[in-house]
């Protein structure tokens, strides 16, 4: 299958650019799109073919399922048997935006588009592309995030070319995704009621509309225990990875700085090559340490010999919203250029650093050393 892809700029749009993606998606094939939290692969959620498509084009196990996308709040009817008032509540509040509700689904909607499961997944995006689209089209939009099941998701069109070219019809390329990091997902069905994945909309924000939520309990684990199982079944299954063994170290920043620059030293030792995912506070203090490190040298420049590790700026720990957004973006960085073994800072917080920490910890397949 060819893969076209489309640039639509979102701040000059017109129906006709959607002409040919919306026809597509009428006819159950595959488009893929930008949101604010990151790219979506699109399918009519009415359309079981759709859905199968959708699972074959990821290499998603078919238990795992797909957020509906809708573009007027009215629309939630159409897909959940009952809308709670908490729903309606939380809907006024953060929609359109990074937030994903769990109900109970309608009859109607196919149970290959929800994995099974008798709750659907629903959300409406800010990204007016994306709301163009839903819009356009008069579908109901399934859309997991873009990515080959497994990779990290992605934020650019690029990624998606990377991991979809040649598997699904259109992508549409509108830029970067702003947030970086997946939606805020709540389980209104349970009591009280669940965050099943932590996102931009933290459970501060939230507790202001439902002051009793709570995350669910694999949410916050921080060691791999495969007693607690994640309510979301996307949530089980080891993500966000990227090719290398990544490893994530906790404590005071002189001791994570120290035992990194020590691990790097024996992986180059060892003859792999390695990076660091740095923040800005230790970026330099990485780059004193590893001078023959030139910024954008690749291994293949260093004749496969590895001379210096990939050092990789993230941000800075006072400013989360940046170091989400280019997180996956980095942790492909690393593939592309060949690294084995990565060691990454933490960037714990109440806030958007629980939304990190949990993809980076999965990412680590929970590897986190804690420095005393
Ligand atoms: O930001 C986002 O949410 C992006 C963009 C494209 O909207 N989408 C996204 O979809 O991240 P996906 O499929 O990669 O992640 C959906 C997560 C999975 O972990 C899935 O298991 C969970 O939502 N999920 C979907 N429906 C569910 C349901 N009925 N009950 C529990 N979890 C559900
Ligand atoms: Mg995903």
């Amino acid at each position: 299958m060819e893969t076209k892809v489309i640039k639509i700029d979102q701040k000059n749009m017109c129906s006709e650019d959607f002409a040919e993606a919306s026809k597509l998606l009428r006819e159950g094939r595959l488009v893929a799109f930008p949101t604010e939290t990151v790219y979506g692969l699109g399918g009519d959620a009415f359309d079981k073919t759709a859905s199968a498509r959708i699972y074959a084009a990821k290499g998603r196990p078919s238990d795992n399922p797909l957020i509906v996308h809708i573009a007027d709040i009215k629309d939630l009817t159409k897909l959940a048997s009952e809308v709670p008032e908490s729903a309606l509540r939380l809907a006024e509040k953060f929609w359109p935006g990074p937030l994903t509700m769990i109900l109970n689904k309608k009859e109607e909607l196919p149970k290959e588009t929800t994995g099974g499961l008798n709750t659907v997944a629903i959300r409406m995006p800010s990204h007016p592309i994306a709301k163009r689209l839903i819009e356009e089209s008069g579908v109901y939009i399934a859309a997991p995030s873009a990515n080959a099941s497994g990779r990290p998701s992605t934020t650019r069109a690029e990624h998606v070319i990377e991991d979809l070219d040649g598997r699904i019809d259109m992508i549409i390329d509108g830029g970067s995704a702003d947030i970086g990091l997946e939606s805020t997902i709540v389980d209104l069905t349970c009591n009280p009621p669940l965050i099943l994945r932590p996102g931009y909309i933290t459970i501060g924000m939230l507790r202001e509309i439902l002051p009793d939520i709570e995350y669910d309990k694999a949410v916050i684990k921080r060691v791999r225990d495969d007693s607690i199982v994640a309510k979301a079944p996307g949530m089980k299954y080891k993500h966000y990875a990227p090719k290398g063994d990544l490893t994530i170290y906790e404590g005071s920043r002189e001791k994570v700085r120290d035992a990194i620059i020590e691990s790097v030293k024996q992986g180059l030792d060892m003859g792999k090559s390695v990076g660091i995912l740095a923040s800005d506070e230790l970026y330099a203090d990485y780059m004193a340490a590893f001078p023959a490190e030139a910024p954008g040298t690749t291994q293949q420049d260093m004749g496969g010999k590895s001379l210096g590790p990939v050092i990789e700026q993230i941000g800075s720990h006072s400013d989360e919203a940046v170091v989400a957004s280019r997180l996956f973006d980095l942790l492909r960085e690393f593939d592309h250029r060949g690294v084995e073994l990565i060691y990454a800072e933490s960037f714990e917080s109440e806030a958007l650093g629980q939304a990190i920490m949990n993809r980076m910890f999965k990412a680590a397949g929970y590897h986190i050393v804690t420095l005393e």
